[in-house]
């Protein structure tokens, strides 16, 4: 690395003095950050403290699933705005052996769900409490301690048992940590609706006095939850007091979430979903999420072209990347949904003929407009929030996890006497197809809302593969549907742009999700001259920047290293031995 390094900056010293040119792209390590390195094992997560509690269960003999499982939990209490038990996601597993599997623990929709449960008397979606977004109905059955307790029963290493991977989060939840002023100012910032729920209201906002950074954080109900559980078992949380708990309180607050629905919950495996770019075979999440299909279909489109020598922010590249994203959106609108419920043409869609087909209705030099950009023709009858983490153990065993409880905070209600903060993932559904969500994602029929169903999603753990079959680089991002376009631009700055894994992530990267046709930019992240260009090619964009999601990732280097990347974005810590 240290080599590389010097290479790197020895070539930008050549570029810079001498005005040379290279056909191959070159990395400039002097305007970029490095990403951690550690020879073994690796936790990059959105925390320092839950990254750490991941690097010890290694140590303890654990691999990565048990470090996943860990990381998740300990998520749950000092990331609370989107770490949960209250949540669900998805978790993609490659062992160093190559066996792949994919664990389904998204929320379901409650049995007495119904497609017009979030529309009113006149046909109007319900904006606010009692809608799909804020208060007790907007939560599905969360999933993330059935998928925990899927992955260590058939993935686990077999040594450490599911009481070692709860128990050191509880006395981070009783005994509390120190808050920093970015996430004490963004509890303050999410008031007007935590403040609604008396538990949000005194374990968040400390009764309306509100957390200061520095302020020691404690969750006490939390750890009781947590200890519960550690100690009685994933079956307590959807038979047990924790049940019973969630279940009154649903019952109380005109929720939908019966004791039924917890017994009934289930985690599943998926068949990973698989593609190639460039060579590299792409291993990502299949539907209920949209994400690994929306990723393959744009890289399929793109890998016709020579992005490499179109630069990485250049005019040329970002045209064709927003054509490609048009078009695997529309799709997504239209055909993508639980598979359990309806037909989803996944196969079809990540082909390479069908990008052939789709790409040919973009020219080089001229936008289309999403209004006249529907979705393509293919056969049926085939067979703001979360957070990714990723972890390499010392064997070479990948986990790539990214769970939600869909929106910071998720549905702001806390769950009277146990401190578990609960998902707004009903909104991941089409309250009224056809018309915008959270996110603006227009979504339709096939995403309708029916009790028992898993709700679209965006998420996109993902893990590429060296020419060899090896593990190269895993990532994963938060951010609704704006997770796809990070994580696919990942995948091209590492493997057009040749960037290292934290320059792949720190890149500045753009957004396009067919519906609201228009371009979402960074700040900083596009010059005005090649806006000027895009414009003219007859592009929109976004009236502000803001940034486009948030990714973690691990990359193994060429020398067997760990090389960790938190996104500039965002907190976090790469940490590993
Ligand atoms: N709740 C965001 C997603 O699943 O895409």
């Amino acid at each position: 690395m240290i080599r590389a390094t010097y290479r790197r900056v020895a070539t930008a010293f050549l570029l810079i003095t001498f005005g040379i040119t290279l056909a191959a792209p070159a990395v400039y390590a002097s305007a970029a950050r490095e990403p951690a390195r550690a020879r073994s094992a690796m936790v990059a997560s959105q925390h320092e403290l839950a990254s750490k509690i991941g690097v010890e269960v290694m140590r303890r003999g654990g691999n990565a699933v048990d470090a996943a499982i860990a990381v998740g939990i300990a998520l749950a209490v000092v990331y609370p705005e989107a770490g949960n038990i209250g949540g669900g996601g998805f978790m993609l597993i490659r062992f160093k052996d190559g066996r792949t599997h994919a664990i389904d623990y998204r929320e379901m929709a409650p049995a007495a769900a119904h497609r017009d449960i979030f529309v009113d008397k006149d046909g109007n979606v319900i904006r606010g409490e009692g809608g799909s977004t804020i208060g007790y109905r907007a939560s599905g059955v969360p999933g993330t301690i059935a998928g925990f307790e899927m992955a260590l029963a058939k993935f686990g290493s077999g040594k450490l048992k599911w009481k070692d991977l709860i128990e050191p989060s509880i006395p981070l939840a009783r005994d509390g940590y120190v808050l920093t002023n970015r996430l004490a100012s963004l509890l303050e910032g999410y008031k007007e609706h935590l403040s609604k729920y008396p538990d949000s209201n005194r374990i968040f906002l400390n009764n309306g006095k509100y957390f200061k950074e520095g302020d020691l954080f404690k969750q006490p109900e939390l750890a009781m939850t947590l200890k519960r559980i550690a100690e009685k078992g994933p079956r307590e949380f959807y038979e047990g007091e924790t049940a019973k708990l969630i279940a009154s309180d649903m019952k109380a607050n005109n929720g939908l979430i019966t004791l039924e629905d917890l017994k009934n919950y289930k985690a599943k495996e998926r068949t990973p979903i698989r593609g190639t770019y460039r060579g590299h075979e792409i291993i990502s999440m299949p539907p209920p999420s949209s994400g690994g299909i929306v990723m393959l279909q744009v890289l399929n489109m793109l890998e016709e072209w020579d992005i490499a020598s179109m630069g990485h922010n250049s005019a040329a590249k970002y045209h064709l990347f927003t054509e490609a994203s048009r078009r695997a959106f529309a799709d997504r609108a239209e055909y993508m949904a639980d598979p359990d419920f309806a037909d989803v043409p996944a196969a079809s869609l990540v082909s390479k003929s069908y990008a052939a087909t789709r790409r040919k209705g973009i020219e080089p030099k001229k936008a289309s407009l999403s209004r006249e950009v529907k979705f393509g023709e293919v056969s049926i009858s085939e067979g703001q929030d979360t957070t990714h983490y990723t972890v390499v153990d010392p064997a070479g065993n990948v986990v790539s996890n990214t769970y939600t409880i869909n929106d910071l905070y998720g549905s702001r209600v806390t769950i009277k006497g146990t401190g578990i903060l609960m998902n707004d993932e009903m909104d991941d559904f089409a309250a009224r197809p056809g018309v915008p969500n959270l996110f603006g994602l227009v979504q339709g029929e096939r995403n309708k809302v029916e009790g028992g169903k898993r709700p679209l999603s965006s998420m996109t753990p993902t893990i590429v593969l060296r020419k060899d079959g090896s593990v190269w680089f895993a990532v994963g991002a938060r951010g609704g549907p704006r997770i796809i376009s990070a994580v696919m631009q990942t995948v091209i700055n590492v493997i057009d742009h040749g960037m290292n894994i934290q320059q792949a992530i720190d890149a500045p990267r753009i957004h396009h999700q067919w519906l609201p046709d228009e371009i979402f930019h960074e700040p900083y992240g596009l010059s005005p001259d090649t806006m000027a260009i895009m414009r003219g090619f007859g592009h929109k964009f976004a009236d502000r920047p803001g940034n486009i999601a948030s990714a973690t990732g691990i990359m193994i280097g060429n020398d067997g290293a760990r090389y960790g990347a938190i996104d500039s974005r965002s907190d976090g810590a790469a940490i590993g031995y």
